[in-house]
């Protein structure tokens, strides 16, 4: 995004109060290189942030309120602090959830005044919720003087999604926002969060990460969701260990399991483990293409072991490869939303096309498209 994401939360707040914003700060949506449904398995995952955003002019009130204005829904909410109760519904709950999640963990938040824009595709699987969740926290935690680490912040905004907006998810989307930095992916350890940035120089070696977005509507996403996760936690616990992370000898494990919808769960979750790995190795030791044919096996395991992709995704990750896509998946949670897929520098507009009349023949509405560089992680602007 150009800024003038910061001229417009800063024009629109200063006529709205009267008085200038003490800042504006920023926190980016992501795209999941690889690495999915690995979260909370406490596996391994390696997002990197997207140059799409959540932008915010705030400023202090001597009072307990807070009032946040969305110019993308052309909407003004205000909550005080006896207000803040898990399960709040509306898009407000992520704002006034951070506030709730920073009050739990012992810090003093003085209500505040915010003013927010977003060019995060929303439904689309590149976190837009993580990173309004991110920016609302980088704010706060800077208006009030806070020193929180990058890992924290996260945690904490993760505690907003799962306790107070009540979404089961792993700590992956805002570990993505709050800790990226440009030119890199971040490899995670979603156990002992040890984090790493690798070097993701997609241009230099004359290659380019197309993301396209199906458009599809994520309608079932919140109960599959849930679905997968506690059939991870329960074959965990048949096979006795304290997360799919721990299966070493994946054989063994599935001769354990006599469901094979579960097998192939757990199938997905400790060869998507593996595969991360690899991926790291790949890049760091610049074999960049050879990242391709772990896309495509993530994509074919969320396909047929997780069963988390549609018709509309499948078909774009077909119709990508193709078109000359070296390698191709879907990222982010599923049952919809976006692709990836690696390709030669200069050939993403012509892959997106081909993908694009395929779904005009397959009678599916016209997905939308950009190349994403890695972007830097949650920060003040100005
Ligand atoms: C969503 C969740 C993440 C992660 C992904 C799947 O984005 O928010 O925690 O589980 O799905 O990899």
């Amino acid at each position: 995004m150009s800024d003038t994401d910061i001229e417009t939360v800063t024009a629109d707040f200063n006529s709205r109060f009267g008085r200038s914003p003490a800042g504006v700060w920023a926190a980016p949506g992501r795209v999941n290189l690889i690495g999915e449904h690995t979260d909370y398995n406490d596996g391994f995952v390696m997002p990197y942030a997207l140059p799409h955003r959540v932008t915010i002019a705030a400023e202090q009130r001597s009072d307990d309120t807070w009032t946040v204005t969305s110019l993308n829904n052309n909407d003004t909410q205000t909550f005080t602090r006896s207000e803040l109760v898990p399960g709040m519904k509306g898009w407000q709950a992520y704002v006034a959830g951070v506030v709730w999640a920073l009050a739990e963990a012992g810090h003093t938040v003085a209500g505040a005044d915010l003013v927010l824009t977003s060019d995060v595709p929303v439904g689309a699987g590149l976190s837009s919720s993580a990173a309004l969740e991110c920016a609302t926290l980088t704010a706060l935690a800077d208006l009030n003087e806070l020193e929180i680490a990058p890992l924290e912040r996260a945690k904490l905004a993760r505690r907003c999604e799962n306790d107070f907006v009540g979404a089961p998810t792993g700590l992956m989307d805002q570990a993505a926002s709050t800790m990226c930095t440009s030119a890199n992916a971040l490899f995670l350890d979603c156990r002992t969060f040890g984090a790493d940035q690798v070097p993701l120089d997609l241009a230099g070696e004359g290659l380019e990460m197309l993301v396209l977005d199906t458009r599809t509507p994520h309608a079932l996403v919140d109960s599959e969701y849930a679905t997968r996760r506690s059939s991870c936690e329960q074959a965990a616990q048949i096979l006795g260990v304290a997360a799919l992370r721990d299966v070493d000898d994946l054989d063994a494990a599935l001769q354990q399991l006599d469901d094979d919808e579960m097998r192939r769960r757990v199938r997905h979750v400790v060869s998507e483990n593996a595969r991360v790995l690899e991926a790291v190795e790949v890049l760091q030791s610049g074999r960049f293409r050879e990242l391709a044919p772990l896309l495509d096996a993530s994509h074919q395991s969320m396909r047929d072991d997780f069963e988390i992709t549609v018709p509309t995704v499948d078909l774009a990750v077909e119709s990508a490869r193709q078109a000359g896509a070296l390698g191709a998946r879907m990222t982010g949670g599923g049952f919809g939303g976006c692709i990836i897929a690696l390709v030669e520098g200069g050939r993403s507009a012509a892959v997106a096309q081909h993908i694009t009349d395929r779904f005009a023949e397959a009678g599916f509405d016209q997905p939308s498209h950009f190349v994403a560089l890695p972007s830097p992680g949650a920060r003040r602007l100005v």
